[in-house]
């Protein structure tokens, strides 16, 4: 059969099977994808389900050849195995053509099957379309999140879902949820940082924007909230390692960016690798049902994560046999297994409902939710790469975004005597690893997985060298560095010192190369030693010191740190990192990006901003004690501008909230500096006494506002007492009658609560 063919078939099949003879148009609404996912299903055998369930990787239906599928290992799987779901590369990214291609290929091969159901197909747009050659590529999240700019995030998942689509593909793995509270582990900059707030409101924008105008429109596809629960939080900071997690604190922390995005309407979520209290979280009924379907009553499709029921027994050895492991994990409410490697988890699931071990109605209900996925996708109406979609692959205004987020990302952490920005006429050494280095701009998931394959990057991708060179012209700059994060040259501290005679400034850029999960593992927070030995030989120059961090998480700096003049937080900044950096040293863009996390001062200080009372209390003796306790080397917020901000008293609409009421918080802030720029208006909330410790303070709203030299805005905020709960010690979330302070900047007022 042709694709047209095809096609028209999948049409025929849906309105045959559910539809009551009266009327095209009816039959388009009275039909529910739910309806249609359940008729189909009645029709179909258990190996059939099963083959739903079961998602393999694209190595097993391609050859060695990236972009090129073997034709009988695809029929073995589609056909043999009646796969319903593949994800991921060979390799590396594919051009927008090859995945047409290989995407046509696999929705020609499940036309040939008896039902014809056709294949969901998922891959990891994390930061923008990583899978695709030359898509755009946005700051990491830990970078959206500095940027405060929900609006921004929004934009950013639409150029995302809109190049997946634009590529053929209509699910994407993303947004990671994961709350950063644990700098040390190599996910930390696919997170939106430490606060709960900003996750909820960024990840919810996210998944908006993703499934915006309904999963049918050629704009948009299924968004994957990840990794459900409590992933980032493991004990040693190593990926997939023990989490040990209260039920209190996972409530506090962790499950309510997972409540918004459900609430947001996301269609699919992946659960974490690993264990929490000695369970993993694939066999955890509690967490799977009840929690999450039950209780956040999510409704969407709960994919595995890669190969993660079989590590029940390889790994975790909470189940004897591979069969029990697909069984405990099934039972405990996985729909899809993310198997990937092979299709023993097909074989071993009939074999288990066929002993009786898995219900036929868990098999049903996971199967009815895979299909309405696929129903609500438009895959039955037309599996194929679509015409409308192709057009938005790699506009132009898309790199105008992909600049702007970065600039906005940008984080200037120190400017000591106002010696940024640089005027055009500063001669520039520009040193350290990260003065060449593309991947080490973008970090994971960057066209490769672990990022470092900079071949795949798009031509034009620029280095910090090459941008600084293009505001300020060669002729005043120098480098000792040379191509490539690791290249010898780029710690030579010899090269260093005699090159800086001729400099007015050092510009050195450090941090970390790309790396993705388990890779990304490290020992220690500390910058490696022959960075530290760079910044300090830099620093004996005499010459003023500027560095630029880009990092995926905050590597310990309060060695060197005094010796420099100016810090720019760059993290990960996307496909403009470079572009954004020289902009903001040059003063082409001024800065206000906020930190999302407390950049920790060392191993033995990591408080987060979000403490409780005795963590600021640092005790000596009895009554001598200081209250310093929160002393990271930035605070979670911090960042400069190139100008100043003043902020007037707060104002409050009354002094008390009653039950349902609300409270209008407005401030005036001006713009006392001599250039336009933005700023964060941040609302943290402080309730004085309570039945459990109260946190020192909680983000509870932000506002991003422009203003020129000398403008003044007045900021508002409504709140109400959903935004002041806690969860109590019975793992309720409540608001507890009492006085609570409400801090802006240097500014504070309170208010009482009465239910
Ligand atoms: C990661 C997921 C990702 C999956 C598929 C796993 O290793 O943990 O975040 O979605 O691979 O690529």
């Amino acid at each position: 059969m042709n694709r047209t063919a095809f096609v028209i078939c999948l049409g025929l099949l849906a309105s045959q099977l559910i539809v009551p003879r009266s009327g095209i148009a009816q039959r388009k609404t009275a039909v529910s994808d739910g309806q249609k996912a359940e008729a189909l299903l009645g029709r179909m055998t258990l190996d059939e389900k099963i083959g739903q369930m079961t998602q393999v990787t694209l190595g097993v239906v391609a050859t060695p050849v990236d972009g090129v599928l073997d034709p009988a290992a695809l029929k073995k799987a589609i056909d043999g195995y009646k796969v319903g779901s593949i994800l991921n590369v060979t390799n590396h990214a594919l051009t927008a053509d090859q995945w047409h291609k290989v995407l046509s290929e696999i929705q020609d091969e499940a036309s040939k099957t008896r039902l014809k159901i056709p294949i969901l197909y998922g891959l990891d747009g994390i930061h923008g379309q990583t899978y695709t050659l030359n898509s755009t590529l946005f700051p990491q999240n830990i970078g959206m999140a500095a940027t405060r700019n929900t609006g921004l995030v929004a934009d950013a998942a639409k150029v995302t879902a809109k190049e997946l689509r634009a590529s053929g593909v209509r699910w994407n793995f993303a947004p990671v949820l994961d709350c950063g509270r644990q700098p040390l582990w190599s996910r930390f900059a696919e997170t939106y940082g430490e606060d709960v707030f900003i996750g909820k409101s960024m990840g919810a924008a996210a998944i908006k924007s993703y499934e915006e105008d309904g999963l049918r429109s050629p704009t948009a596809v299924g968004s994957c909230l990840k990794h459900y629960l409590g992933y980032s939080a493991s004990r040693t900071g190593k990926d997939r390692t023990p989490i040990y997690l209260p039920e209190i604190e996972m409530r506090e922390y962790y499950l309510p960016q997972f409540r918004a995005a459900v609430e947001a309407g996301a269609s699919s979520l992946m659960v974490n690798s690993g264990e929490i209290n000695g369970v993993p979280v694939h066999a955890s009924k509690y967490l799977l049902t009840d929690v999450l379907r039950k209780e956040l009553g999510f409704q969407g499709v709960i994919v595995t994560d890669w190969e993660d029921i079989i590590r029940l027994h390889t790994r975790h050895y909470v189940a004897s046999t591979p069969r029990e492991a697909v069984a405990m994990a099934v039972n405990a409410g996985i729909d899809m297994s993310m198997v990937p490697m092979d299709f023993s988890f097909f074989i071993l699931l009939k074999e288990a409902v066929g002993k009786g071990e898995v219900p036929m109605s868990r098999i049903d209900d996971a199967v009815k939710r895979i299909l309405t996925l696929k129903y609500k996708l438009g895959l039955f109406d037309d599996p194929y790469p679509e015409k409308a979609a192709a057009a938005n692959f790699g506009r132009p205004e898309y790199q105008a975004l992909a600049l702007n987020a970065a600039q906005e990302a940008m984080t200037l952490l120190k400017n000591d005597g106002h010696l940024l920005p640089l005027s055009r006429n500063t001669r520039v050494l520009v040193a350290g690893p990260a003065a060449q280095s593309i991947s080490a701009l973008n970090g994971c998931w960057s066209y490769t997985w672990q990022g470092q394959q900079e071949q795949w990057y798009p031509e034009d991708s620029k280095t910090i060298l090459q941008t600084v060179i293009a505001k300020i012209g060669a002729s005043r700059v120098l480098t000792t560095t040379g191509k490539g994060f690791d290249n010898p040259m780029n710690t030579d501290t010899t090269g260093l010192v005699a090159a800086a005679t001729n400099a007015d400034v050092i510009l050195l850029c450090l941090g970390e190369n790309a790396y993705a999960e388990s890779p990304g593992n490290t020992r220690d927070l500390a910058l490696p030693e022959e960075q530290v030995n760079l910044a300090k030989a830099a620093a004996s120059t005499g010459k003023p010191v500027i560095l630029v961090l880009t990092e995926g998480r905050p590597r310990l700096i309060t060695g060197i740190e005094p010796r420099m003049k100016g810090i720019l937080m760059a993290y990960w900044c996307g496909r403009k990192s470079a572009e954004a950096i020289s902009d903001v040293l040059f003063g082409d863009y001024n800065p206000d990006g906020r930190l999302p996390f407390s950049y920790p001062r060392s191993m033995g200080e990591m408080v987060l901003y979000d403490r409780k009372p005795t963590e600021d209390i640092r005790e000596i003796f009895n009554a001598n004690m200081t209250m310093d306790g929160y002393n990271p080397l930035f605070p979670f917020g911090w960042g400069l501008s190139y100008t100043t901000f003043e902020y007037g008293r707060i104002l409050l609409s009354s002094d008390r909230i009653k039950g349902d009421g609300k409270l209008a918080v407005s401030i005036p802030v001006k713009n006392t500096g001599s250039m336009a720029g933005k700023t964060t208006v941040e609302l943290y909330s402080h309730e004085q006494y309570a039945s459990i410790t109260p946190n020192m303070r909680r983000l509870r709203a932000f506002k991003k506002i422009f203003l020129k030299a000398g403008e003044s805005k007045t900021v508002v905020f409504t709140l109400d007492r959903k935004d002041l709960a806690f969860v109590n010690a019975a793992l309720k979330t409540v608001t507890e009658p009492g006085t609570f302070d409400l801090i802006i900047a240097d500014q504070k007022a309170s208010f009482a609560y009465t239910p």
